[in-house]
């Protein structure tokens, strides 16, 4: 058994943090819009999650050729295509665990509240049949504008009966992701040992990096802080002006949305003190959801955690971003309302 254990942990070594001892347990990932730009890689990168034991594709197109490419990866997992709403049950029955990366994403100079028109729906109607067919499956919401979808996810369980705050996230560990990365270059730090909380939503001046509680420390100007919480509230928009038309974010999103899928599995399985950044239902501020640290359990959120001392430059963030995100959160209650 530990034989089997170790072999599974070298095949995706770069993922895996340590794992418990016992053996590891059937789950069933399913990627909803899994033969777009963020849904390819991110299909490939949970194939070579040793903790995936079913992959399940799904998108309204192009899924058959991509779940045939990925299934000759000599991982544990085993893969299935699903293409077209008729195929959407099969896909979703016996989920732990449903990633949505379905929707359109960003041109130059549209906001991420621009999609919300076309996402909206597609959200609503993907979340109907997480609703039926998975009820109890973790929920990791990609698609953007991800400080409204979460909201319209949670309205659409509540009407089905089957809303588990516990379990819906909006992934925001891409601003985490490049929080870090920038931090880093800047710092001269190695970038694996950084770790900075980055809370509020995710878009614009709502993604709120706590550059005061980042680790390693390093002596930055109060100049070099403000430049590094712009860049990374603004890392989107360094991307999609850089690919010009032809989208968003897509590889380190991928990247992003397999470390965060990760995390939740872990809990899943009872790896103890896994902590993420997450857009969840909350109480720490007066918003219904926001973005902070979260423990991660067996029944997915453990616990919230708080959002610790803050600089005053980060109370101001923090200050003027609330009825920013209270808009979109109301936004998208009523849009599904
Ligand atoms: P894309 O256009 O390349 O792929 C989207 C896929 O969704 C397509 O394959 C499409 O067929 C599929 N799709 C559309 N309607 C569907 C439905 N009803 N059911 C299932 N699949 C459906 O877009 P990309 O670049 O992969 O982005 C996807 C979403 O992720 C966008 O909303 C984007 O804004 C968001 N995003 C979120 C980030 C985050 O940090 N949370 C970062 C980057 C993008």
């Amino acid at each position: 058994k530990m034989l089997k254990l170790m072999k599974l942990r070298s095949a995706s070594a770069f993922l895996s943090r340590s794992y418990g001892s016992g053996s590891v347990p059937q789950r069933k990932v399913a990627v909803l819009g899994a033969a777009g730009g963020i849904g390819q890689p991110l299909g490939l990168l949970m194939k070579l999650n040793p903790l995936v034991s079913d992959l399940s594709l799904y998108d309204i197109a192009g899924t058959p050729g991509v779940a045939a490419d990925v299934s000759h990866v000599n991982t544990r997992s085993a893969v299935a295509g699903y293409v077209g709403e008729d195929q959407l049950p099969r896909a979703l029955e016996g989920c732990d665990l449903v990633i949505i990366p379905a929707g359109v994403p960003r041109k130059p100079g549209m906001t991420r509240d621009d999609l919300f028109n076309i996402n909206a729906g597609i959200v609503k109607s993907l979340c109907s049949a997480i609703a039926k067919y998975c009820p109890h499956a973790i929920v990791n919401m990609i698609s953007n504008p991800v400080n409204s979808t979460v909201p319209i996810a949670a309205e659409v369980f509540k009407k089905a009966g089957t809303y588990d705050e516990n379990k819906l996230f909006g992934v925001t560990t891409l601003d985490v992701v490049r929080a870090r990365t920038f931090y880093a270059g800047k710092a001269k730090v190695p970038v694996e040992e950084v770790n900075v909380p980055v809370v509020g939503g995710h878009a614009g001046i709502t993604i709120l990096p706590l550059f005061s509680q980042v680790t390693p420390k390093a002596n930055l100007s109060d100049e070099d802080i403000q430049a590094l919480t712009k860049r990374t509230q603004d890392g989107g928009t360094e991307v999609v002006e850089a690919k010009a038309g032809k989208g968003s974010a897509t590889l380190s999103m991928a990247y992003a949305g397999a470390l965060f899928a990760d995390a939740c599995l872990k809990g899943l399985n009872g790896v103890p003190d896994v902590v993420e950044c997450s857009f969840v239902q909350s109480s720490i501020t007066e918003l219904p959801f926001f973005a902070s640290k979260v423990k991660l359990g067996k029944n997915g959120v453990e616990e919230v955690l708080g959002l610790g001392t803050m600089s005053d430059y980060e109370k101001r963030g923090l200050e003027s971003l609330i009825p920013e995100l209270k808009g979109s959160i109301e936004k998208g209650i009523q849009f599904a309302s």
